[in-house]
């Protein structure tokens, strides 16, 4: 499945969010501050607003998902809309039903909104383009494609600490491949100007240079670590893997795992981030992933307004 649709409409305004790939500077600076002014006015999450009432919101989660599926959903609910947190695994899905039949089902009822995790990549474009009333799509994850609000609230954490991305040294580490989140930060980063990006992962693991001219791809991670100013660091994503691509979890560790010693080859305070969801001991220690320079638990937080910055500009425009 190829995404089939574009995601913004002739006036060069966000209908859908399936992916950052092409989306102008502007718009994502303007969903950063959006997240900005909405976690002011929320006071962070305290004061409920009604931006968003009268307004529902489906999510379809097809994988499993903690912080992401939590996140849009509180963001939904903050902002005063419905939310329906679709269960896949007691649904008619579990029948046969398929995913066009679902979704014009739940469309029949009304929905504003369809917030899409699924494990091949295209789903939500695919979505997007069978939809038969307005509604909007936004990606929350598609195989190895994209996930474009992580790279935003990934931007949206950086921009909090380091405002000025044309200086930024930023390290991706890890499995590059089947990372969505690698795709959607890389993306994001770019359309901001940053200085310099790193993508390092095992050779089994690295992506093709060719889909990341952007880059320098790397193999050694003391290398690709040294002087940066901020690591993130990925999950491997043993479930997108054909079959043991790496050797075990300890000798990973030994090459690519992010120790306090690695960290201290960075530039003094790299900051360190991660999307989650963390194996410790593997991609990262813990010291490093609970330390003073990691911002795992801030990129959660804003998780939830950059959330509703997106739902605010793709459903309330639309009033
Ligand atoms: C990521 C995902 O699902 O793509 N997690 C997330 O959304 N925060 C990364 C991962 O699963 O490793």
């Amino acid at each position: 499945m190829k995404p089939s649709t574009s995601q913004l409409d002739a006036n060069g305004r966000l209908r859908h969010l399936l992916t950052l790939d092409g989306l102008p500077q502007a718009t994502i600076l303007a969903l950063l501050d959006r997240a900005e002014a909405l976690r002011a006015q929320s006071r962070g999450g305290t004061v409920p607003l009604n931006l968003l009432r009268g307004r529902t919101v489906m999510n379809l989660f097809f994988e499993p998902s903690t912080r992401t599926r939590t996140s849009f959903d509180l963001a939904a609910q903050r902002l005063g809309a419905q939310v329906i947190n679709f269960d896949i695994a007691h649904s008619s899905t579990v029948k046969g039903e398929s995913l066009l039949d679902t979704v014009h089902t739940l469309e029949a009822m009304h929905a504003d909104a369809f917030v899409v995790r699924h494990k091949e990549s295209g789903t939500p474009g695919f979505i997007a383009a069978n939809l038969r009333s307005g509604a909007a799509v936004l990606n929350a994850g598609d195989g190895s494609h994209a996930h474009p609000t992580q790279g935003l609230l990934d931007a949206l954490t950086l921009r909090q600490y380091r405002p000025d991305f044309s200086a930024l040294r930023i390290a991706i580490c890890g499995d590059i491949r089947h990372s969505r989140v690698a795709r959607s930060d890389v993306h994001a980063f770019c359309a901001l100007g940053v200085r310099e990006l790193r993508l390092c992962a095992p050779p089994e693991l690295a992506p093709d240079a060719a889909e990341f001219p952007q880059c320098r791809i790397l193999n050694d991670f003391d290398q690709a670590i040294a002087g940066v100013d901020v690591a993130i660091m990925l999950r491997l994503q043993k479930e997108r893997m054909q079959a043991a691509a790496i050797p075990s979890e300890a000798e990973y560790f030994h090459r690519y795992g992010l120790s306090t010693q690695r960290l201290a080859r960075a530039a003094p305070e790299c900051l360190v981030m991660h999307p989650g969801p963390i194996n410790r001991g593997v991609e990262i220690a813990s010291d490093v992933a609970d330390g003073p320079q990691s911002l795992i638990l801030e990129q959660v937080a804003n998780g939830v307004n950059l959330r509703m910055a997106v739902l605010a500009e793709l459903l309330a425009a639309k009033a």
